[in-house]
């Protein structure tokens, strides 16, 4: 099988355990509101991340199919929560209203609740990882998300908007919302693969800084029908990197960050396969 195949094979084993664990969620308005954050036309990158990786060393990826859905769970909760009037205020995600718009407020607040303790729950009951890595996990996830990583991303993200923030604080930003979980969902794989952590690490923050450039850039250029999204930056007075350094820089910065990936992908080794074939997608995406 080549390495699109595959990939597209890996994606369909992620959709199906999505709609599998969407299920689980039971009845009622929460459990509906979660799997419409969840089951959403997302592109699945993250967990996409971790299987890649794990392919990578030569591993199947197939037993840890639920612990990369569970990176996918703590993504879907920050979309409804970042969507939500009190933060970036959208009504688009996904091409559909955002779950305050579809549900209400108090239902979205609590839907994203759900899915980030889910997600732990999900991760902590993938039983192809030993008890050590297990641990690790959870923890390698906890920290991303948390305090230190996205939640405190997204409060400086909030909180630039009302005061001055230098070019490279706005990276700082980046790395925090963004990078966080994408190194993470890398770090998961390769916990997966008992690979040494440090380089995937270094490797995912430049994954996420690539990717929060080019989601700022389709914020500036992109149209909200083909996105899927609002495109609300400009309105809401966004320090973002282009209201921040322009377009011409922000482009010439995102093709420094790609050259810095493929420096990273030559140390790792990873020349083709399923890993470098996501990488590629990820670069060219159009949305
Ligand atoms: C959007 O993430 C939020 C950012 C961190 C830039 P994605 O672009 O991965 O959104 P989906 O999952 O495909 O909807
Ligand atoms: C969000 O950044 C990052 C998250 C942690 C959700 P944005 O606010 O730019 O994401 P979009 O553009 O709404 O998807
Ligand atoms: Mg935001
Ligand atoms: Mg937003
Ligand atoms: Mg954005």
């Amino acid at each position: 099988m080549d390495s699109m195949t595959r990939l597209t094979a890996l994606k369909a084993s992620v959709d199906v355990m999505l709609q599998t664990l969407g299920k689980g969620f039971g009845d009622g308005r929460l459990a509906d509101a979660m799997r419409y954050a969840l089951l959403g036309e997302g592109k699945r990158v993250r967990p996409l991340l971790t299987l890649s990786v794990i392919d990578h060393a030569g591993v199947d990826p197939a037993p840890f199919v639920s612990m990369a859905c569970a990176v996918e769970m703590v993504h879907a909760y920050s979309l409804v929560h970042d969507d939500l009037p009190a933060m970036d205020d959208d009504t688009l995600r996904r091409g559909r209203p955002t779950v305050h718009v579809a549900f209400d407020e108090a239902t979205a607040i609590l839907a994203g609740d759900a899915l980030l303790t889910d997600a732990f729950s999900v991760l902590s009951a993938c039983d192809a990882l030993d008890a050590a890595a297990k641990t690790k996990a959870v923890q390698t996830l906890a920290l991303a998300a948390g305090s230190s990583g996205m939640v405190k991303g997204q409060m400086l993200d909030l909180w630039q908007e009302k005061t001055e923030i230098e070019a490279a604080d706005l990276m700082h930003v980046h790395a925090l919302k963004t990078g966080y979980l994408i190194a993470a969902a890398m770090k998961l794989g390769a916990l997966a693969a008992d690979m040494d952590l440090a380089s995937w690490d270094r490797l995912g923050f430049l994954v996420g800084r690539s990717f929060q450039i080019q989601d700022d850039l389709f914020d500036a250029e992109g149209d909200e029908t083909t996105i899927g999204k609002s495109l609300s930056d400009a309105k809401r007075k966004k320090r973002t990197m282009v209201s921040v350094h322009g377009l011409r820089k922000t482009k010439s910065v995102l093709l420094e960050t790609f050259d810095a990936i493929d420096d990273m992908l030559d140390t790792l080794n990873v020349s083709h396969g399923v890993l470098s074939t996501l990488l590629d997608q990820l670069k060219s995406r159009q949305k």
